[in-house]
């Protein structure tokens, strides 16, 4: 099934929603309305029951050559009330809206990743790319420093050097070095890449949605805590999944290991869809 708006095209099939930025064009820099169309699709997937995972990609050869430099900032230069109702909206979607999403999130990239297009690559909770993909922290070597959240969202997710040495040079890299340096997780020559992430979603799509966003929100929101924050926030996490998780993964989990015998969960999550239900 295929949503079409103006500046996005979704694509489901099989519980992957396939999130395209279109503007194929101009490489899919991110005009105004690409932003309102973003927050829009992002919000409508994270509740759609026929979507368990979201990939963010670009259409035709480009994942996104970030913000458009003549829409976004020369257009909107003497308009400062409707500049900061889309930045509002931009950051919105590319940082709040993925950062905490109730469904996996990866972005799969190909071509072109510049700029603002940072922003949602870090957020996402996975990233597969090609390895003939361009990254490039461009902003310096136009004039402005990486700003919205670019700055922070590669502070968190770089090393310090390296994060240092690409905000400052700008250098262009490949999805080789994109690996390296922790910005990727998978690096597969092009014509692998949407196999590759289409294999990634399925495992995800394997385990209990429940745990899962438990799982990446707990590893997202440690990070900011300290120590005694951080046992007893998980101590209520994990209890509130025991709860709310219509899978009882738990129960089932420890049933189908140490009483049936049937999974090993240091190789496999058990079969969704087998847990008997019973809660104590
Ligand atoms: N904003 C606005 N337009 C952009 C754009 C951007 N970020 N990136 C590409 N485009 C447009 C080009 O202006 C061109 O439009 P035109 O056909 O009307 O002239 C079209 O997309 C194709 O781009 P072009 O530059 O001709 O392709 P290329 O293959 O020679 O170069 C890039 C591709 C990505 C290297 C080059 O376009 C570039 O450096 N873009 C800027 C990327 C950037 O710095 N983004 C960070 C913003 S925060």
């Amino acid at each position: 099934m295929t949503m079409q708006r103006q500046c996005v095209k979704v694509e489901k099939r099989d519980g992957i929603s396939w999130v395209y930025l279109n503007r194929p064009e101009k490489k899919n820099a991110m005009s105004p309305q690409l932003h309102l169309d973003m927050d829009a699709v992002l919000e409508e997937l994270e509740t759609d029951p026929d979507t368990k995972v979201v990939v963010i990609a670009g259409a035709g050869d480009n994942f996104c050559a970030g913000q458009d430099l003549k829409e976004f900032f020369r257009g909107l230069e003497d308009k400062p009330a409707e500049f900061k109702r889309i930045s509002k909206v931009a950051n919105r979607w590319r940082w709040d809206r993925l950062y905490m999403y109730d469904k996996p999130t990866i972005c799969m990239v190909d071509g072109y990743c510049a700029g603002g297009a940072f922003m949602q690559l870090i957020a996402t909770d996975f990233v597969v790319t090609s390895k003939e993909a361009t990254f490039s922290l461009s902003e310096v070597n136009w004039g402005i420093i990486p700003g919205a959240l670019v700055a922070k969202a590669v502070s968190q997710a770089l090393g310090y050097r390296d994060a240092l040495y690409y905000a400052c040079l700008g250098d262009a890299f490949d999805g080789e070095e994109a690996k390296r340096i922790g910005l990727a997780n998978i690096c597969v020559p092009r014509a692998d890449l949407v196999k590759e992430t289409e294999k990634l979603a399925k495992k995800l799509m394997a385990k209990s949605p429940e745990v899962l966003r438990a799982t990446k929100q707990a590893m997202r929101s440690v990070r900011t805590m300290d120590v005694q924050q951080a046992y007893d926030y998980l101590d209520v996490k994990n209890a509130a999944i025991r709860v709310s998780d219509p899978e009882h993964s738990y129960r089932t989990g420890l049933t189908q290991f140490l009483d049936k015998k049937t999974f090993k969960p240091v190789y496999e999550p058990f079969e969704l869809g087998t847990g008997d239900g019973t809660r104590k």
